[in-house]
């Protein structure tokens, strides 16, 4: 076995010079915001795997089902040597195609890149020591802010699963695809999760599950900032909330002051100031039509090939390629 490299282009210097610009920016303004980016600490991070398994939560196990079916044509169809996979986290589902490429023979190289150093350390040591063959490069970094890991190459698949996507406000988003349309030759592939509109009572519990995990996971934010920037946040006054935005086509989480407050961030010589009921937004989740991401990645130089779903419809997974 080839020892996993990992590389740090995202440091904690980094993250904390941008945590600060960040939470000054999303606390003073009207309305409150916090990046879900800082959700994936350690913590967070076994959070989110914790809801990936909750019942309300199909999400995860729709993709799965999905890559059962077609990672074996996805193999076939993009013949990759390199798979790169953004927003990595486990990087669990991806062994459907890692399986696949190595089957079909074209497997050489597999790049995750995720911005929580704990959930890719331990993916790496985990895909390094079943793939033995396989060169495994963990890139901790910032999808956001430019795709500088995906060095050269011509038979690379990006995968972007999870429905991660979603996260990202919409011109985010169209930054973010142009982005990794920029890192790619013509003719190499795009793999894209995206979760789908629906009923908007299952989308709420999906993200307001009976159990309170979800609550658990939005609420981390706050322990976050408490470590990191010396904040005096109670997260357990702060009420967890999952609304669906019917115009936007988006679910929002906020977390909403259970009664005044005054919370003050040491590092940032920052005082915060919540009214009753006040809420800060700390995640959007967007949920896609077909005709949604065919445009975006039309926009964005990609053409869309392959549109799989699973049993129920309820999540999509796109293949494009770069034109
Ligand atoms: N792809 C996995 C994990 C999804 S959770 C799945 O499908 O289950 C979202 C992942 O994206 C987390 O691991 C989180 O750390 C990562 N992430 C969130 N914002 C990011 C950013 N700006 N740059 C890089 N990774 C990010
Ligand atoms: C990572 N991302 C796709 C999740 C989602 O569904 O938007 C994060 C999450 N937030 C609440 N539950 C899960």
């Amino acid at each position: 076995m080839s020892e996993p490299e990992l590389i740090v282009r995202f440091t904690a210097e980094d993250a904390a010079r941008e945590l600060r610009a960040d939470v000054r920016a999303g606390l003073t303004e009207d309305p409150k915001w916090l990046s879900p980016k800082w959700f994936y600490d350690a913590e967070g991070s076994e959070l989110f795997e914790r809801i990936t398994e909750l019942p309300e939560y199909y999400q995860t196990r729709a993709e799965q089902q999905i890559l059962q079916r077609t990672a074996m044509d996805i193999a076939e169809l993009t013949g990759a040597g390199t798979l790169v996979e953004l927003g990595s986290g486990s990087s669990e589902k991806t062994r459907l195609l890692l399986d696949a490429l190595r089957k079909h023979g074209t497997l050489r190289r597999f790049v995750p890149l995720d911005v929580s150093g704990s959930a890719l350390r331990a993916a790496v040591d985990a895909i390094a020591l079943d793939y033995p063959e396989l060169q495994v490069r963990g890139v901790v970094d910032d999808f956001t802010s430019g795709l500088a890991a995906l060095d050269a190459g011509t038979d690379r698949l990006v995968a972007f699963l999870g429905g991660t996507i979603g996260n990202l406000l919409p011109a985010e988003r169209a930054d973010f695809f142009a982005s990794i349309r920029a890192a790619l030759q013509p003719g190499e592939w795009l793999l894209l999760g995206t979760d789908l509109v629906k009923d908007p009572d299952r989308l709420v519990r999906a993200y307001d599950d009976a159990s309170g995990v979800t609550a658990e996971f939005n609420r981390n934010v706050l322990r976050v900032l408490n470590r990191e920037l010396r904040a005096d946040f109670a997260p357990e006054q702060f009420r967890h909330v999952a609304l669906w935005n019917a115009e936007q086509e988006w679910i929002e989480m906020r977390l909403r002051a259970e009664r005044p407050m005054r919370v003050e961030l040491a590092d940032l010589a920052l005082t915060a100031e919540f009214a009753e009921g006040e809420e800060i937004r700390t995640e959007i989740s967007a949920k896609f039509r077909r005709e949604r991401v065919r445009d975006e990645l039309a926009t964005a130089g990609f053409e869309l090939r392959h549109w799989w779903l699973d049993d129920a419809g309820d999540f999509a997974l796109s293949l494009a390629v770069a034109r």
